[in-house]
């Protein structure tokens, strides 16, 4: 179909009441079962690609994104790319030109003035480049300039906080903590389902949970329907990823071709991928 801007699905997201799933691509793989599970559910998605995978690229921006752009375009289905977990400004001013929509601003782990500062400076950067731009607020209540990222264990967003943090920085998302962690390979995440909802009613932008791969299905969907309209996910990924390749390369000692494990592997993450999408309002 086409690449779309991301704030057109997060739109779409509210519109319906329901949430998007942003997933994370390290290799080509990634996007085509990412794309190849929209695809079979009839329902777009965002191909995310974190500063953490660009590095992993050698640093090079380019090439990654050229192939999750390429792969979003031939898509049945709409396809955004999104700029995941950037701290590195000067990526926020190249992100455009590489076929990127939206960025996510990662001052998470600053003092809450200099997330505030750092933050307001790469949305202007971000607004003039014709990116959407979404933040997280690194800390909660009571020590304003005690360093916690938003996901650590027990950090949870407070509304109020959250509130004036948007209207500061100017931001188009917020990444809110609310009881979900990054990495988590087994799925025992309990969400406060009831934060969300607070933090939907006093915000007036779309709310992001990140660590969704730790969130039970049942929690996913209730957190949707509680107000949270982008949900991101990787971790599972590389669960599925992982546990694949070691079971095919188990099975075979003589097998050389990639291919074999690779295209197992890019089964195993659409599968995954597709479990989500069905379990998203
Ligand atoms: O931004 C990406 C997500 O927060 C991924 O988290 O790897 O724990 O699913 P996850
Ligand atoms: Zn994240």
């Amino acid at each position: 179909m086409a690449l779309v801007p991301t704030a057109e699905l997060v739109a779409g997201a509210v519109r319906r009441g329901g949430a998007v799933a942003a997933v994370n691509v390290v290799t080509l793989e990634h996007a085509e079962a990412i794309c190849a599970a929209a695809e079979a559910a009839g329902i777009g998605v965002i191909l995310q690609i974190s500063e953490n995978a660009v590095r992993y690229h050698g640093g090079r921006l380019e090439p990654i994104a050229a192939a999750g752009a390429a792969v979003a375009r031939l898509a049945a289905v709409p396809v955004s790319l999104h700029l995941d977990h950037v701290t590195d400004d000067t990526l926020v001013a190249r992100a455009a030109e590489a076929r990127f929509s939206s960025v996510m601003y990662d001052a998470g782990a600053l003092p809450h003035g200099e997330n505030l500062a750092r933050t307001a400076r790469a949305a202007r950067v971000a607004h003039a480049n014709g990116l959407w731009i979404e933040a997280e607020l690194g800390h909660v209540g009571g020590k304003p300039d005690a360093p916690r990222s938003a996901h650590a264990a027990g950090v949870r967003t407070d509304p109020g906080e959250a509130e004036e943090y948007v209207s500061r920085t100017g931001v188009d998302a917020l990444a809110v903590a609310v009881g979900s962690r990054h990495a988590m390979t087994a799925r025992t995440a309990l969400l406060d389902t009831g934060l969300i909802g607070r933090l939907r009613d006093r915000l007036d932008v779309p709310l992001v949970l990140h660590g969704s791969s730790g969130v039970p299905d049942d929690q996913l969907r209730a957190a949707a329907e509680a107000g949270i309209r982008k949900v991101n996910v990787g971790t599972a990924l590389g669960v599925a990823m992982t546990r694949s390749v070691r079971a095919v390369l188990a099975g075979d000692e003589t097998l050389v071709d990639p291919r074999t494990y690779l295209a197992a592997a890019r089964e195993a993450m659409s599968g995954t991928v597709g479990q989500l999408l069905s379990v998203l309002p």
